[in-house]
């Protein structure tokens, strides 16, 4: 019988638990597939602890890449055999085979494992949507970005460079500079270390930057509004070190008549084709080289509540998956 993590009560990495589960055939909108990597992502922290509420017991993990064992009679766009992957509701991803509706997937190239495409939905589309469609990224700008060395940190500068724009970027650790550097940051800050925002502005020549991309949230919040320019965007887009204290906007948004959004990727690709298409640019740049991925840890699915505790406990450099 296949195998799948189900949490029962919300807590730490150990309520992560692994299950047989009974999978039936797929309904007329719905493919089964087959696991082949899975991707670990912050968000599945926050589902596990119950920073974001669910009702439970359920399946966790947004994002896999496999093969499709079956597909529901309505299904047209995809056949058995077809390599696809995914980052969507609904929750249950760390499993070995499932059902999903179809209508979440995308076709994974030839060229691409799927073990990167594990790596590449909701990091990929992540970035995609950032800075293609948050705030339009522009040659020639510099922006900050904070937990650099992370999994959307690495792809985000790779991506940044390709375009022609510079990134400064933020790590907690003296070890992760040379990580976040490889990866294509013009300036890496210690914020462990330094004040960033200080350090943020005399780079900039006391201007500040025209946006901020801060996935580290409760920590970074006000550091992040002090170092942004005149009517500079403050994309607030995860909570890694807390969620967000009540804005006051008199106080932070007003004097610079800054913008602050937070946004997810749902908002951005809100259909197949959207998702399919903004895949693909993601796809296409790691064919032509310019975004390499490379995965700093692969774990056992039965080794979940390893992966967590690493990941929270901001052991991880990079990208990293769970083998079903
Ligand atoms: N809104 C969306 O659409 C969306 C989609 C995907 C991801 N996200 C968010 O993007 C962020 C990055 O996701 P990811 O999966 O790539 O994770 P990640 O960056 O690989 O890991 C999170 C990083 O946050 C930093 N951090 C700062 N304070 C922390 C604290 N108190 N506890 C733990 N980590 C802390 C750590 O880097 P340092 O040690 O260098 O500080 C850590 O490595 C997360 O906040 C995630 O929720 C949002």
């Amino acid at each position: 019988m296949p195998k799948s993590i189900i949490i029962k009560k919300n807590g730490g990495p150990e309520v992560l638990e692994l299950h047989d589960v009974k999978i039936g055939s797929p309904g007329p909108n719905e493919i089964k597939v087959t696991n082949h990597a899975i991707g670990l992502n912050y968000i599945d922290t926050y589902h596990r602890s119950g920073l974001y509420p669910l009702k439970l017991p359920i399946g966790i993990g947004l994002e896999a890449a496999g093969k499709i064992d079956e597909v529901g009679s309505n299904v047209t766009e995809f056949n058995k055999g077809d390599n696809i992957a995914y980052a969507s509701p609904p929750l249950g991803a760390y499993s070995q085979q499932r059902i999903i509706p179809a209508n979440v997937a995308v076709k994974v190239p030839n060229g691409i494992s799927h073990e990167i495409a594990a790596t590449l939905m909701t990091k990929g589309l992540t970035t995609n949507y950032l800075l293609t469609k948050t705030y339009k990224l522009r040659a020639g700008e510099t922006v900050l970005f904070h937990a650099a060395a992370g999994g959307v940190g690495q792809i985000f500068a790779q991506w940044a460079n390709s375009i022609g724009a510079k990134v400064i970027g933020t790590v907690g650790s003296d070890e992760k500079i040379k990580v976040a550097r490889e990866n294509g940051y013009a300036h890496v800050i210690n914020y462990s270390k330094v004040d960033f925002a200080k350090e943020v502005l005399n780079l900039t020549n006391n201007k500040g930057v025209p946006a901020v991309f801060d996935g580290v949230g409760k920590k970074t919040f006000q550091g992040s509004i002090s170092c942004l320019k005149v009517r500079g965007m403050l994309i607030s887009f995860g909570n890694a070190s807390g969620p967000l204290d009540p804005v006051n906007v008199p106080k932070d948004i007003q004097p610079r008549g800054l913008y602050l959004t937070r946004p997810s990727i749902g908002q951005y690709f809100t259909n197949r084709k959207e998702l399919q298409a903004g895949a693909d640019q993601i796809f296409e740049k790691v064919k032509f080289g310019k975004i390499k991925i490379r995965i700093f840890k692969r774990y056992k699915l039965s080794d979940a509540k390893y992966a967590h505790a690493d990941l929270e406990a901001r052991k991880l450099t990079g990208p990293s998956i769970l083998i079903p």
